[in-house]
């Protein structure tokens, strides 16, 4: 069984995180996303996996390289120029030979993909678009069926006004390649707004498999944050590096905590990481390789990356911090605010109210405390 991922996006939303990392290899609970993926697609039997690129295709290549340290067989297809999501799966037809999934580089799922399939087999059906219920579909793609799971209607980003079921693409298809001879070579053609309304008028079979498994999209700071808190509580399944300790406290390798540090679950701490003296670690938290957390520092609800230095008295509450940053003494970085890699910010700063601080910047001592 052959899987396309598309992981071309240039990951707009979830900047500054993703100016040096694109997004499918942004760590969650210190993993790379995309690695955690091609293993659940390993764990249900997909062998095979083009990942459709677009740019920063070295980066992928280094740290994947052909597959076999995850046990598959993986190909890198960078595309010329933005080819669409469905352009980029017809841009590697030459390596599809028979019924193929499809998945969106940026969503976390736990979906049964083997019980997809039977659906898939069991109806005929020639497309089918894995559906999962969301409170808002203004920001996806509603999907209307019938009582037979046949798809009537797809529309891309409703307006409020369209929208007549909480059912949207969850970014899971399953294709029967013979539908790419509707879609055009080397030119830009998407899914969404090209292949699917294509299908509804050609008649041929399209089908929508509804499901409750566990699913977001990483793509949304919110989301992003959230998600790592999800795993930490075990809302959703996804294996992260570290021993368990104790009661959903997972350590890596060097880890160095001082006597009078307190730690409330969960919380995954990376390897090489130091915490000195009465700081607080409050769950669900993650943090990176390679940190040093300061003196009477409290992290809450915090996401850091690898090789950050957080000085004394630093307060780190719901944010994330991405790698090499050195946050000064009683900064607080609070409220979905972001700070993306390489920066040194000053002390006593606030950093609030989803604020992003992008790669490289030097804040310097009480530059924002609003
Ligand atoms: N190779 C390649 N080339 N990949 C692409 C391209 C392209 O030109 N454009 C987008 N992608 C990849 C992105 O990297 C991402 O993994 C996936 O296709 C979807 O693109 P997004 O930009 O994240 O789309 P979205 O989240 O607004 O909407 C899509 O996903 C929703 C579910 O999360 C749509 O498919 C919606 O219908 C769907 O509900
Ligand atoms: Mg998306």
């Amino acid at each position: 069984m052959k899987a396309v991922i598309l992981v071309g996006g240039l990951g707009t939303r979830l900047r500054p995180l993703t100016c040096n990392t694109p997004k499918p290899m942004i760590p969650i609970a210190n993993r790379p996303f995309i690695e955690y993926m091609l293993h659940r697609l390993r764990d249900q039997g997909i062998t095979e996996v083009v990942l459709a690129v677009q740019y920063l295709a070295e980066r992928f290549r280094a740290a994947l390289g052909d597959g076999s340290r995850l046990g598959i067989k993986l190909h890198i297809s960078e595309e010329p120029e933005a080819l669409g999501t469905a352009g980029a799966i017809k841009y590697v037809e030459h390596l599809l030979d028979s019924t193929t999934f499809v998945f969106n580089g940026d969503v976390l799922t736990d979906l049964n993909l083997i019980e997809m399939l039977a659906f898939h087999r069991s109806k005929g059906s020639k497309t089918t678009i894995a559906l999962t219920p969301v409170e808002d579909p203004t920001q996806f793609g509603l999907v209307d069926t019938d009582r037979d799971q046949r798809i009537l209607r797809f529309t891309e980003k409703p307006r409020p006004e369209e929208i007549t079921t909480n059912l949207i693409n969850a970014g899971t298809y399953i294709i029967e390649p013979e539908v790419l001879r509707y879609v055009p070579p080397r030119q830009f053609f998407m899914f969404e707004r090209g292949l699917f309304p294509v299908l509804l008028q050609t008649g041929d079979p399209m089908y929508g498999y509804p499901s409750r498994a566990y699913w977001t999209d990483i793509g949304r700071p919110h989301n992003y944050i959230e998600v790592n808190h999800d795993i930490l509580i075990g809302k959703a399944s996804y294996p992260f590096p570290g021993t368990e300790t104790q009661n959903r406290v997972w350590l890596g390798e060097n880890v160095e905590i001082a006597d009078d540090v307190q730690i409330v679950p969960p919380v995954v701490i990376g390897n090489n990481v130091r915490i000195e003296r009465r700081a607080s670690i409050i769950g669900p938290t993650v943090i990176g390789d390679n940190c040093t957390i300061g003196t009477e520092a409290t992290l809450e609800g915090a996401v850091l990356w690898n090789d950050n230095q957080i000085a004394e008295k630093a307060v780190l509450r719901s944010c994330v911090v991405g790698a090499g940053n050195q946050i000064g003494v009683g900064t607080q970085v609070v409220g979905g605010a972001i700070v993306s890699d390489g920066c040194t910010i000053g002390a006593d700063n606030r950093l609030d109210k989803q604020i992003r601080i992008w790669p490289n910047t030097t804040l310097g001592d009480q530059s924002i405390t609003f």
